[in-house]
C-alpha cells in the first residue's frame, strides 16, 4: 500500500488529503488563515500564513497513519496571485491574490496600449486585473523599491513547493494564468516578460503538472514526520486540479466550481482561443488545454449575506424556508460582483446588488437572490461557451457551494444542464493526489488514473417547468448589469 498527500490551497483555507493507492479518502485536515483588504477592491494574504497552515496540516493528516507509505505530494492552488522572492528567497510583500482588483491602470495599458490583439497572439489571453502580469507592473508603478529586489516571481502554490522541495518550479496550467506564457507553445514569453520589465531568470522552471519536481527536503521531512525520498509533482492551478479530481480530463467535458471563486471549466483536446478572449484559454493538468471563466465571487456571496450580513453560519436552515415553488419567481435579483468581476464583463468597478426589494421581501427571497444570482452569472459563462459553438449539455460540479441540495437545483435549471456530483466532493486536492500518483508511476497518465478513480455519484437534472421560469428570469437579470455599468464608474 502507499499513500499521497493531495494539497488544496485555497483562498480561505488550505485543505488536505491523504488518500491510498486505490483512491481512499484516509484523512483529510483543513486550516484557515486570514486574508487581508488593505484597501476596497485589494486582496492579500501572507505567504508565511500558507506555509505554517500546510507545515501544521501535514502533520496533522500522517499523525496516527504509517507515514512511511507515504509516497508523493501533489498541490493545487488558488490561480494568478503574485508571490515576489528576494535574492535569498525571502517574501518581498504580502501576496497579491487573484481576486485584487488595484491594477486598473495597468490593465489598461497592457488591453489598450499593448493591445489586446498582440497580448492574445503572445499569450492567448487578455489582461484581467487579476493576472500575474498587471501586479508585476503595479509594483513596478508604485513600489519600485520592492520591484527592484525582485528575484523570482511564483504562484502562490509553487512558493508551497519551493518550501518543500527547495526548487523554484511552475507548472503549465498555473503559468497560463499569468499572462506571461506562450499557452500554445508552453515556453515562457520573452516579449511580455519584457513589457513587464523582467527577465527569463526571474521565472520558474516550467513543469507539466504530474513531473516530480524534487523530493521534500531532509530537514522539512523531519520536521513534518515523513519518510526520506516522498516526492512533490509540480501539481496544478486549483481548477486544473479540481477538473482532475472530478474526472473532468476527456474533450469538451466540463466542471463548474463553486468555491470562493466559480468557475466553468471545459477540457479540450487541442489548442483554442475565444475570438473576444472572454474565456481564457489555458493549458490542462491532463497536458491538453481548456477553456474557463471564472467570476471572482461564487459561495463568498453566500457567505458574506449568510454570516456577515444576516449573522448566520446555518447555511441549511436559511435555505429550508426556500421552496421548490419559489424557484424562477422570485422578485429580487443579486448581482454577485463583490470583489468587481472578471468574466465576462472584466469589470473592477462593478459591485454587488439587490435590484427589487419590497416591503413584502422576506430574508428568505434575498437568500435565494445571492444563490440565484451566482448561478445566473455561471450561466453568462455557459452562454459565452455557447457562443463560440461549445454546447454544454452536462457539468461536473464541485467546491462549497456544490454542498447545498437547493443551491445545485437553482444551477441546473438556470443552466439548465444536467449537474454530475461526483465520487470525490474535493476537488483539487484530490486532483492533488492524483498528479502525485501519475508523477510516482501509480498510473501512467492522468486521463488513466481519472479513468480508474473518478465517476459520478449522482446526478441532478433540471425540471422543465422550474428551468423555462429560470430562462425568464436570465433574461431579466441579462439587462441589469449593462444598465448599471455606467453608475459603478461613477461611485467608484
Ligand atoms: C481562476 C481564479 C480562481 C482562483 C481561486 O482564474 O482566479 O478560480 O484560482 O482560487
Amino acid at each position: 500500500m502507499s499513500y499521497y498527500i493531495g494539497i488544496d490551497l485555497g483562498t480561505s483555507a488550505v485543505k488536505l488529503l491523504l488518500v491510498d493507492e486505490l483512491g481512499g479518502i484516509k484523512n483529510s485536515i483543513s486550516k484557515e488563515y486570514p486574508l487581508y483588504f488593505p484597501n476596497p477592491g485589494w486582496s492579500e494574504q501572507k505567504p508565511a500564513d500558507w506555509v505554517s497552515a500546510v507545515k501544521e496540516g501535514i502533520k496533522e493528516l500522517v499523525s496516527g497513519f504509517d507515514a512511511t507509505l507515504i509516497k508523493g505530494i501533489g498541490c493545487g492552488g488558488q490561480m494568478h496571485g503574485l508571490v515576489a522572492l528576494d535574492e535569498s528567497d525571502e517574501v518581498i510583500r504580502p501576496a497579491i491574490l487573484w481576486n485584487d482588483g488595484r491594477t486598473e491602470k495597468e490593465v489598461d495599458f497592457l488591453n489598450g496600449v499593448i493591445g489586446k490583439e498582440k497580448l492574445s497572439a503572445l499569450t492567448a489571453n487578455i489582461a484581467f486585473a487579476g493576472f500575474t502580469a498587471p501586479k508585476i507592473l503595479w509594483m513596478k508603478n508604485n513600489e519600485p523599491e520592492n520591484f527592484s529586489r525582485i528575484k523570482k516571481i511564483m504562484l502562490p502554490k509553487d512558493y508551497i513547493n519551493y518550501v518543500l522541495t527547495g526548487v523554484h518550479s511552475c507548472d503549465y496550467s498555473d503559468a497560463s494564468g499569468m499572462l506571461l506564457l506562450d499557452v500554445e507553445h508552453k515556453r515562457w514569453s520573452p516579449e511580455m516578460l519584457d513589457i513587464c520589465g523582467i527577465t527569463a531568470e526571474v521565472m520558474p522552471r516550467l513543469f507539466e503538472s504530474w513531473e516530480v519536481t524534487g523530493t521534500v527536503l531532509p530537514e522539512i521531512s523531519r520536521e513534518l514526520g515523513l519518510p526520506s525520498g516522498v516526492k512533490v509533482v509540480a501539481g496544478a492551478g486549483d481548477n486544473a486540479a479540481a477538473a482532475v479530481g472530478t474526472g473532468t480530463v476527456n474533450n469538451g467535458s466540463c466542471n463548474i466550481s463553486v468555491g470562493t471563486s466559480g468557475t466553468v471549466f471545459i477540457a479540450s483536446d487541442s489548442f483554442g482561443v475565444d475570438k473576444n478572449n472572454a474565456l481564457h484559454a489555458f493549458s490542462h493538468a491532463t497536458g491538453k488545454w481548456h477553456l474557463m471563466g471564472c467570476m471572482l465571487s461564487a459561495a463568498s456571496c453566500n457567505k458574506w449575506f449568510c454570516e456577515d450580513v444576516i449573522g448566520s453560519s446555518d447555511y441549511a436552515s436559511e435555505q429550508a424556508a426556500i421552496t421548490d415553488d419559489m424557484l424562477g419567481r422570485n422578485r429580487v435579483f443579486f448581482l454577485p460582483y463583490l470583489m468587481g468581476e472578471r468574466s465576462p464583463i472584466n469589470d473592477t468597478n462593478a459591485r454587488g446588488t439587490f435590484l427589487g426589494l419590497s416591503l413584502d421581501t422576506s430574508r428568505a427571497d434575498m437568500t435565494q437572490a445571492v444563490l440565484e444570482g451566482v448561478a445566473f452569472a455561471l450561466r453568462d459563462m455557459l452562454e459565452i461557451a455557447k457562443s463560440l459553438g461549445i454546447d454544454i449539455k452536462r457539468s461536473n460540479l464541485c467546491g462549497g457551494g456544490a454542498k447545498s441540495p437547493l443551491w445545485r437545483k437553482i444551477i441546473a435549471n438556470v443552466l439548465n444542464v444536467d449537474i454530475d456530483l461526483p465520487l470525490s466532493e474535493e476537488g483539487p486536492g484530490y486532483g492533488g493526489a492524483m498528479l502525485a500518483m501519475v508523477g510516482c508511476g501509480r498510473f501512467e497518465s492522468v486521463s488513466a488514473c481519472a479513468a480508474s478513480l473518478t465517476g459520478v455519484r449522482a446526478t441532478v437534472s433540471p425540471d422543465p417547468v422550474i428551468a423555462s421560469r429560470y430562462e425568464e428570469q436570465y433574461n431579466k437579470f441579462k439587462k441589469i448589469y449593462p444598465s448599471l455599468k455606467g453608475l459603478f464608474k461613477e461611485l467608484r
